[in-house]
């Protein structure tokens, strides 16, 4: 247990060793899973619970700071990284009452049917007292679902927002230290989960934005005690403003692909325009995500697969679709045998870009010469496209 502040303590869990999260996302730096012990004058609140493999680092810091008596558990999130042990916590507490919003209610008692009788629940701006220190309980909707709040410590002027400012890091630092460090797990973060819900995390930064913020404690990752550092991050984000970059992502099967690839990146690269290539067989998905944040092209590389896209590609379309990243234009580069619908195919997987589609560039087998040409025509094409939208370096 380590205090956060005046009667504020992290009791949460860190997880040195996971390696994926959802089984989906790499988690290069590990993880932890906040949870934050209040100690007013008159009642005691726990904010979020753990993961539930970590139920046992939970109670042994509750346990072990001598609480005899939790008043309060509040619920930010549904998901389970921080409800999980909310059952456990319960039957040793089984005074304490889960406040939560509506919402995040119904959903905790279908994912761990936890009882009706046992919850509070708190609209939008509502507070709790435990005495000498408040709760108010602001609503961020969809960061990243739809029932997630923060809970707010005017006494303090620390806010606890879940997920929403998170960071998948392991470290044994209470607060932010290396911020360049803490900048690219955020990030990675931001990329992976909440930029999806861009417009919602726009009206929550505003919403924020009327709250006196000394100190962000979020459920994941070490806490801000410089608040505008994440603060000012998020707002660069989700902003409109995606930036002079295209990202390449490619796979090729016996090179054709590749040697496309190569020559144009070296033409974009040419015209002054910042490139991020992957290769979407080894592909850290969380570096693709991250790319996708700021770079207002998207191009892809693929080889014809059974008259489609190579499934690799198909998974980056897939994955970009459902990331919804602020792109403004999109192209496709390649190669087939003999036909195939491959650009009708991805173009088709990703409906919630709304970008515009620049003339793909497919070439018979090997690239030729003419092949070549028209990639550099891409590259400028690309470069024009981005200056006349303003987009420069
Ligand atoms: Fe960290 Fe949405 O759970």
């Amino acid at each position: 247990m380590r205090q956060l502040n005046t009667n504020v303590y992290a009791v949460g869990a860190i997880d040195w060793d996971a390696k994926l999260f959802d089984r989906l996302i790499p988690l290069p730096d590990g993880t932890s899973y906040n949870s934050y012990l209040v100690r007013g004058s008159e009642k005691t609140a726990l904010i979020d619970t753990v993961d539930p493999a970590k139920t046992d680092v939970l109670l042994g810091n509750i346990v072990g700071a001598g609480v005899d008596k939790l008043d309060y558990i509040v619920a930010n999130h549904a998901e389970q990284d921080h409800s999980g042990s909310l059952p456990d916590m319960l039957l040793l507490y089984p005074d304490a009452k889960v406040v939560t919003n509506p919402k995040c209610k119904e959903m905790l008692k279908d994912l761990l049917g936890i009882e009706d009788e046992k919850f509070v629940t708190v609209e939008d701006g509502q507070e709790i007292s435990l005495g000498d220190k408040t709760l108010k309980f602001v609503y961020t909707p969809w960061v990243h679902w739809p029932e997630t709040m923060s809970t707010y410590l005017p006494e303090e002027k620390i806010l606890f927002s879940c997920d929403f400012f998170g960071a998948h890091l392991a470290t044994s630092s209470l607060f932010v230290e290396d911020e360049a460090a803490v900048y690219e797990s955020a990030k990675r973060y931001y990329a992976e989960i909440m930029m999806p819900f861009r417009k919602q995390i726009n009206a929550n930064l505003a919403k924020l934005d009327e709250l006196e913020i000394e100190m962000i404690a979020p459920s994941h990752g070490p806490a801000y005690d410089r608040p505008e550092f994440i603060i000012d991050a998020y707002k660069d984000w989700a902003s409109d403003n995606v930036k002079n970059e295209v990202v390449v992502a490619y796979v090729s099967m016996h090179g054709s692909t590749g040697k496309m690839v190569s020559h144009f990146v070296e033409a974009l690269i040419e015209s002054g325009i910042k490139v991020r290539q992957f290769e979407l067989a080894t592909v850290d998905i969380g570096k693709l995500a991250m790319a996708l944040v700021d770079a207002a092209t998207i191009v892809i590389g693929s080889p014809t697969v059974l008259v489609g896209p190579h499934p690799c590609a198909a998974y980056a379309a897939f994955l970009a679709n459902a990331l919804r990243p602020r792109t403004r234009f999109v192209s496709i580069i390649g190669s087939y045998g003999w036909g195939g619908k491959m650009v009708e195919q991805l173009t088709a997987m990703m409906p919630n870009i709304k970008a515009e589609i620049i003339e793909p560039v497919l070439a018979k087998g090997e690239p030729k010469q003419a092949d070549y040409a028209a990639l550099d025509r891409l590259a400028e094409e690309i470069l024009t496209k981005h200056k006349e939208a303003g987009i420069v370096n």
